[in-house]
């Protein structure tokens, strides 16, 4: 399966399905695609009400035909605009097309419904994206629950965990395979990829993507 990061939380999963989950590209100066460039989606999912995060998924489900997915709130404006959409909320699991997405808890906020994470399970392999979110103790609950074999974390501070946290919560997260995201976005999210892979040490392999780059999972 190719994983691949669009720029700050946005990332492509191609497996059996193509996923985008919180594809902000339009107005994200990281973004290494435009909305035009994308022409194939299965599933969209969006973690949380939130400009950064909702971004683009709307107008990729109405010209793919792509299910949308997301907290209930979400999926209410989703079918209000015509798209296609699975609603759901924290603690639910659902299946799409083959793919079993599990809704999450997140420490955050939204501006509309609740701030959430997700757990995709596609093609025998299980991948966590946090969303936007604080360290919690919770995040073992995942760890014990899921045992990811990729987790999505961010790590760019003042929004959602920074460097020392992030790296706390691989330890809970008991993930084998991280990529630190939403980060360098913007100056007031800068943060070093580096220092993140240096304190999570060996508790898990630490792959940084670029905006554009790819992984093979
Ligand atoms: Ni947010
Ligand atoms: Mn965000």
């Amino acid at each position: 399966m190719e994983i691949t990061l669009l720029g700050h939380a946005g990332v492509k999963i191609q497996g059996s399905k193509t996923i985008y989950i919180d594809p902000f590209l339009t107005g994200n100066p990281a973004a290494a695609t435009s909305p035009d460039e994308i022409t194939e989606a299965d599933i969209v999912i969006v973690t949380h009400y939130h400009g950064d995060h909702l971004g683009d998924a709307f107008s990729i489900c109405k010209k793919t035909g792509a299910t949308c997915v997301g907290i209930h709130e979400v999926s209410v404006d989703a079918e209000a605009e015509g798209i296609t959409t699975e609603g759901m909320n924290i603690g639910g699991t659902i299946d799409v097309e083959g793919v079993k997405i599990h809704m999450v808890q997140a420490l955050h906020s939204a501006e509309k419904g609740d701030p959430a994470g997700v757990v995709v399970e596609m093609d025998g392999k299980k991948i966590y994206h946090a969303g936007d979110t604080g360290l919690t103790l919770d995040m073992k609950l995942i760890g014990e629950f899921f045992k990811p074999d990729l987790s999505f974390i961010p790590i760019g501070d003042r929004y959602t965990m920074g460097v020392p946290s992030a790296a706390k919560a691989v330890e809970f997260i008991q993930t084998k395979k991280v990529i630190p995201v939403h980060y360098d976005t913007f100056p007031i999210v800068s943060a070093d990829p580096e220092d993140f892979k240096r304190r999570v040490g060996d508790l898990a392999e630490v792959v940084i993507l670029k905006p554009g780059e790819s992984y093979s999972l």
